[in-house]
């Protein structure tokens, strides 16, 4: 995989850039986006191409319903440098819009799934797609996990590099598949089914994995223990899982009854009534001694049901990883979502990744196929 960084500015200056950045966001109600971490960690391979007079073609996917525009996020992007929308993604709009492109500029194309034609990595959007650029960059490393057209067919038919962002998430989420002893992992979220290989992957690889979220849930029932009304997954741990030396699970839990009491309790304590929705003070105690001394820390979800508003105990958790002197490699969407709220400064955590499902399958495979179609 070569870095767009090893490009010469000579070779840069009036070329045509196709960066496909992961610029999938999250809208609040009046439409505009809530959250732009993805655009403030993409926006350097961007803003480096622009400062060397490359004529920067930024596509991206947002949502999954085809309908959709990425326009929103154009406005986003405009609080980190000027850009052009584009409402077109391949047509004469488009064409003739690169055309016009001078040297430094930034345009952002209509929603890539705006095209069926690019989850189902149709040839011919990839060399409509390529036919508007000189080069191409992958910068979109949470959507490396995709085998869509605009992420493995059109590189395929361009000199391609990866940008700058994409080089760093392959960097420290590699380093996490072989992490330095003593090491933590914290695993939060759903769907004990997906996350199985995974889990199994970590016991082995870390001196400790604290599962948390509706996972530990699942945890408990596999071991007999009462989880009242609280989200379990269809498949359950078996016992390779439940009795490894190295899993480390809730304590205690916060649970709320149906008129929305919440309270603290031992896991044996949990009713027909209570859901469990968060992990408990004890269990950041327990935490606080093995973050302290680790060497390196994962962390992927958050440690409860951060939608609903239990953040207190994640963001305990980012206090203590924050004051840990390891090397520390944090994703998920959810996760920066609640530590973007938490008053910790936000250097002291690490590296902090775009990648929710492509983190977590990176880890698991040591590659994705955005990571493959870029040798
Ligand atoms: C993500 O947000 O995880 C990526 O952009 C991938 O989105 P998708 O799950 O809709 O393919």
């Amino acid at each position: 995989m070569r870095c767009v960084d090893t490009l010469s500015e000579a070779e840069l200056r009036g070329k045509r850039v196709l960066v496909r950045s992961d610029f999938n966001l999250p809208l609040g109600n009046d439409g505009k986006v809530s959250d732009t971490f993805r655009v403030r960690q993409g926006w350097k391979t961007i803003a480096y191409l622009a400062a060397r007079g490359a004529r920067v073609i930024v596509i991206s996917h947002i949502g999954r319903d085809p309908g959709e525009s990425i326009k929103p996020v154009a406005d986003a992007m405009k609080r980190f440098g000027p850009v052009v929308f584009v409402p077109d993604l391949t047509g004469a709009m488009a064409q003739d819009a690169v055309a016009h492109l001078k040297d430094g500029e930034i345009m952002l194309l209509e929603n890539l799934r705006h095209d069926e034609r690019e989850t189902k990595n149709v040839p011919a959007l990839s060399r409509e797609l390529a036919a508007l650029a000189d080069l191409y960059v992958d910068d979109a490393f949470a959507a490396a996990h995709r085998a869509h057209a605009s992420i493995v067919g059109v590189p395929a038919l361009l000199p391609h590099y990866a940008g700058l962002l994409m080089r760093d998430e392959v960097a420290a989420i590699g380093a996490a598949r072989s992490p330095q002893a003593p090491s933590v992992a914290l695993l939060g979220g759903a769907k004990f089914e997906t996350k199985s290989p995974l889990i199994k992957l970590l016991l082995e690889h870390y001196g400790h994995l604290f599962i948390a979220g509706a996972l530990a849930n699942d945890i408990f029932k596999a071991r007999g223990l009462p989880v009242g009304r609280s989200l379990v997954s269809q498949e359950l741990p078996d016992i390779s899982i439940l009795e490894h030396p190295h899993l480390l699970v809730p304590v205690d839990v916060t649970t709320e009854t149906p008129d929305g009491q919440a309270r603290v309790k031992r896991p044996e304590e949990v009713t027909d009534r209570d859901k469990i929705v968060d992990i408990g003070p004890d269990t950041v105690a327990m935490l606080a001694t093995h973050l302290l001394h680790a060497k390196f820390i994962l962390w992927n979800g958050p440690t409860g049901l951060y939608e609903r508003g239990y953040t207190h105990y994640t963001e305990a958790v980012a206090v203590l990883v924050a004051e840990s002197d390891a090397t520390k490699v944090i994703g998920g969407g959810d996760t920066i979502a609640a530590l973007e709220h938490a008053n910790v400064p936000k250097e002291k955590l690490g590296f902090l990744s775009t990648g929710g499902g492509a983190m977590l399958e990176y880890l698991l495979q040591g590659t994705l196929p955005g990571i493959d179609a870029l040798a």
